[in-house]
């Protein structure tokens, strides 16, 4: 069955990847993105898949823009929330609005893009809502307490939902990437990047396939009774 999938951050990094195995499994997918015309453009032309822009942290653009990819592709059967910025402070040098910047784009931004699709899919009977966690969120991580508490928030969401969707066949899980070879992880200074590499028993950057793939297995309708879990791709850096 073609079911239309919704990946927010989809048109590029761990989110391009992913929106093009949800395509290749026979999906039709909407991709949103904020702010880079210029790749959007280059992603559609490449792969067909539709882009649309909105603010995953404003609620009333989330809520439009979904009835807009859904009055032109159909209800949504599965999203996937991906989309997620960085704003790396050791905490006595992080600023409330570094804070307050993660909080509304990774976290709120969770709420903002399963809320308005959510009651579609408790009518149909059928959902798929995959969030995009981290390592980071499962261990804690050096200069990332915004970023880790939105991470760390993902997993107590799943866990949530799974429990209030699965009488209504709806699964809500998190995949838990570690260090994946993205813009995101290459920003890091690059010293600090190989000593994080050197913590990774693979000895090596993940990459966005191997995260397409987890959030692809469960979309699927064989997932069905996976709800509420995490998992975790990282190389064996932290057992989660
Ligand atoms: N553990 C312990 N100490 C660390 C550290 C770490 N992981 N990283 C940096 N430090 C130390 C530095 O060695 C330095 O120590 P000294 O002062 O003794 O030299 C100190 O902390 C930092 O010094 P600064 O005050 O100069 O720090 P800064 O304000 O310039 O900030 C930084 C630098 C933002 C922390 C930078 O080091 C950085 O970006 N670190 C990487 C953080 C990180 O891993 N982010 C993950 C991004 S990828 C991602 O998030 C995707 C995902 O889901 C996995």
């Amino acid at each position: 069955m073609s079911r239309v999938a919704l990946v927010t951050g989809g048109s590029r990094g761990i989110g391009e990847a992913i929106s093009k195995a949800l395509q290749a499994a026979g999906c039709t997918v909407a991709a949103t993105y904020a702010g880079n015309d210029e790749a959007a453009a280059k992603f559609t032309e490449e792969t067909g898949i539709k882009t649309y822009k909105w603010n995953v942290g404003d609620y009333e653009e989330s809520k439009a823009g979904i009835a807009q990819v859904e009055a032109d592709l159909g209800p949504i059967d599965i999203v996937v929330a991906n989309a997620g910025i960085t704003r790396d402070a050791p905490f006595h040098k992080m600023t409330p609005e570094q804070w307050q910047q993660v909080i509304d784009t990774n976290l709120t931004g969770v709420f903002n893009t399963v809320h308005p699709v959510w009651p579609g899919m408790r009518e149909r009977k059928f959902g798929r809502v995959i969030v995009i966690s981290s390592v980071n969120g499962q261990k804690g991580q050096f200069a990332q307490v915004n970023y880790a508490a939105t991470k760390a928030g993902d997993i107590g969401i799943v866990r949530s939902l799974a429990q209030e969707g699965a009488r209504a066949g709806i699964t809500a899980n998190a995949v838990c990437p570690g260090y994946i070879a993205t813009e995101m992880v290459m920003a890091v200074p690059e010293k600090v990047r190989e000593s994080i590499i050197a913590g990774i028993p693979a000895g090596r950057l993940g990459e966005p396939e191997e995260i397409a793939r987890c959030v692809a297995f469960l979309a699927s309708d064989d997932a069905g009774f996976i709800n509420g879990s995490t998992i975790s791709a990282n190389g064996a850096q932290f057992f989660g």
